[in-house]
């Protein structure tokens, strides 16, 4: 997720982006720029980190004009550095782009626009759009982008400037938001509304598809089949910071909301349903190695750990590979026995966990081979790891982790699913009913989405509760752990993941009334004996919250209260079911007066033991 804007007017564009770029600093912060056309040239600064470094470069050479566009990235393709900083240019150095979003076919289109003669100077995706840009440019810019996005497959929020014609800014986009602000004499873009609040009230939203032509004193917006289409003004009434939470009160909120989108980007351009393959670019795992491997070995901490245990069922069912999963402060203490025969997975968001990277240095010690799964391009596990495989999730500001979650659940699902095909574990057919599951989980997701008022009034009846247990069988139990960490972190109730079947080894002896119980109770193949499970804490006087799949009867008589979710293959399920365990802490813990966002005594990276 990265952060754009535009401006065209009579003030000087240079600031007025650079402003904007501050409000969207949340959205990406490895490395930002601006460009902007003045006596018909085109003039650009970038810097790599934060965006200071970006106000320190034009404090020391200044641009200005009255037109310009700028950007703040989240890496998705390319390491942070000042080559892979948008704004981007064509050969001519004349056209300029910034954009937002996944363009799933860059290395198609960079392989045939180098062949016919185009020279690229990063490794990102965006740049090949200011490449087919200028191939299809005639001297008209918007018929130039239009054949342009005819090319591409993918997502995008897109401004296009070119030092021809400094009346106008090109935009388009699709998947990825685009707003623009409508002043007087004046317009703004930007990638959300936290950017035009100082300037504007009076906002366009753009809809998938549409392709505008921004002036200073008009914009004109053309929908996919090429009629000029009439797009609603609204008015926007949020605060600077309500607006950079998009209008959530919360970050996490927003976030646990951007899961449909975080997951189907995190799967974009890596999965292809009509040839049934799976493409992972940045993972060079071969076949020999993998029939070779002895055992795989995931490392982790917190919710990552959580990932981790649902992937080892993913792992051994998949591809019949033994998979061990430990926590990092733990493994990098312990005497682990690796080599050259163990896959060795670390999973971390930020990528700067210091347990986790500790223990990766272990593994490549002992001779292991390391595998990353990251959210944070660039950052030193992912760099220290011999293969790394992205979530596309943008930054996570809440300090418990929510959408980074489910997109290394998602990274995970097609990491086994490629090497499972690479072992030739499963066949066509089951392969393809596995990618068409992924394909189908952010609308289940969205589903789920929709369960949050249901979910709020249960979290009424138990906010006030001073302890939880949480139970799950199979790939759900580390559900169960992830709901319960969510409860901890955020709203300091006591809570405990437990595997249904082992509450009879003990735990059971805590079940009584006041000892509330949130149960996974969704289909698969231990349905039936969770059914038990409810029934002995039922019996024990605990109140029973389950979450179950929609149109289950049974399970109204048996528990309490229910949280119903669509149904999905059981391997999927826990993207699923997770889902309402956190906005049940989210709703919980606003409830309580706790700060969500940044809970006492956590941190959002834990870079030190
Ligand atoms: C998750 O809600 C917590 N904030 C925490 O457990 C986190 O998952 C853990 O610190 C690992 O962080 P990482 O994924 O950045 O390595």
């Amino acid at each position: 997720m990265c952060g754009i804007v535009g401006y065209i007017g009579s003030e000087n564009s240079a600031d007025i982006v650079y402003k904007g770029l501050e409000k969207l600093e949340y959205r990406g912060y490895d490395s930002a720029g601006i460009a902007v056309i003045k006596d018909d040239k085109i003039h650009i600064r970038r810097s790599v980190g934060k965006l200071i470094n970006l106000q320190k470069n034009i404090k020391n050479n200044p641009i200005s004009g009255f037109i310009g566009i700028g950007h703040t990235r989240w890496a998705t393709h390319g390491k942070p550095s000042e080559e892979n900083a948008h704004p981007h240019t064509d050969c001519s150095g004349k056209i300029v782009v910034v954009h937002n979003g996944i363009i799933e076919n860059y290395i198609q289109i960079k392989q045939q626009l180098q062949k016919e003669g185009h020279k690229f100077a990063s490794e990102t995706d965006t740049e090949v759009i200011a490449h087919l840009i200028e191939k299809y440019y005639k001297g008209d810019l918007f018929n130039a982008v239009k054949s342009a996005l005819k090319d591409i497959r993918g997502a995008y929020a897109l401004s296009v400037i070119c030092s021809d014609d400094d009346s106008r800014i090109i935009v388009a986009r699709k998947d990825a938001p685009l707003i623009l602000g409508v002043g007087k004499d004046e317009n703004f873009i930007a990638s959300d509304v936290s950017a035009l609040l100082a300037y504007v009230r009076d906002v366009i939203f753009l809809e998938n598809d549409d392709i505008a032509e921004i002036k200073k004193d008009s914009i004109k917006i053309f929908d996919k089949n090429g009629n000029e289409a009439k797009r609603t003004v609204q008015k926007i009434l949020w605060d600077a910071i309500q607006a950079e939470k998009c209008g959530y009160k919360h970050f996490m909120l927003k976030e646990i909301y951007e899961q449909s989108q975080t997951i189907q980007d995190t799967f974009r351009g890596r999965i292809s349903v009509e040839d049934n393959k799976i493409l992972l670019e940045t993972v060079k795992i071969s076949k020999d190695f993998l029939n070779k491997i002895s055992r795989i070995c995931i490392v982790a901490c917190g919710t990552s750990y959580h990932a981790g245990l649902v992937a080892k069922f993913m792992i051994e069912e998949l591809t019949s590979i033994p998979a061990e999963v430990n926590i990092a402060s733990e493994f990098r203490y312990g005497t682990p026995v690796l080599n050259g025969t163990v896959l060795t997975i670390f999973i971390s968001q930020s990528g700067e966990t210091a347990d986790t990277l500790a223990a990766l240095k272990l593994a490549k010690e002992k001779g292991a081979t390391t595998l990353a799964i990251c959210n944070v391009i660039g950052s030193s596990i992912s760099r220290e790891a011999d293969n790394v495989l992205y979530t596309h999730c943008g930054p996570e500001i809440g300090v418990a982790s929510t959408k980074a979650f489910t997109g290394q659940l998602t990274a995970l699902y097609l990491l086994v699913m490629d090497f499972a095909i690479k072992k030739g574990t499963v066949s066509e057919d089951k392969l393809a009913y596995l990618i068409k599951q992924m394909w189908d989980i952010p609308i289940k997701v969205t589903e789920c989405l929709k369960q949050s008022e249901q979910i709020l009034e249960i979290a009424k009846t138990f906010h006030m509760k001073k302890q939880f247990i949480y139970l799950a069988r199979n790939i759900n139990y580390p559900i169960a752990l992830e709901g319960a960490l969510k409860l901890k972190e955020i709203s300091y109730i006591y809570a405990e993941g437990y595997p249904a079947g082992e509450m009879k080894h003990g735990p059971i002896a805590l079940i009584d009334e006041n000892m509330p119980v949130m149960v996974i109770a969704t289909k698969s193949k231990v349905y039936e004996k969770v059914l038990s499970n409810i029934e002995e804490a039922k019996a024990r006087g605990a109140k029973i919250i389950a979450i179950a799949n929609i149109n289950n009867k049974e399970i109204i008589e048996k528990s309490d209260y229910q949280i119903f979710v669509p149904e999905v293959d059981e391997m999927f399920s826990p993207l699923i079911n997770v889902i309402p365990l956190q906005f049940f802490s989210y709703y919980v813990s606003t409830m309580r007066g706790c700060d969500v966002d940044q809970p006492r005594n956590l941190a959002k990276s834990v870079t030190v033991e």
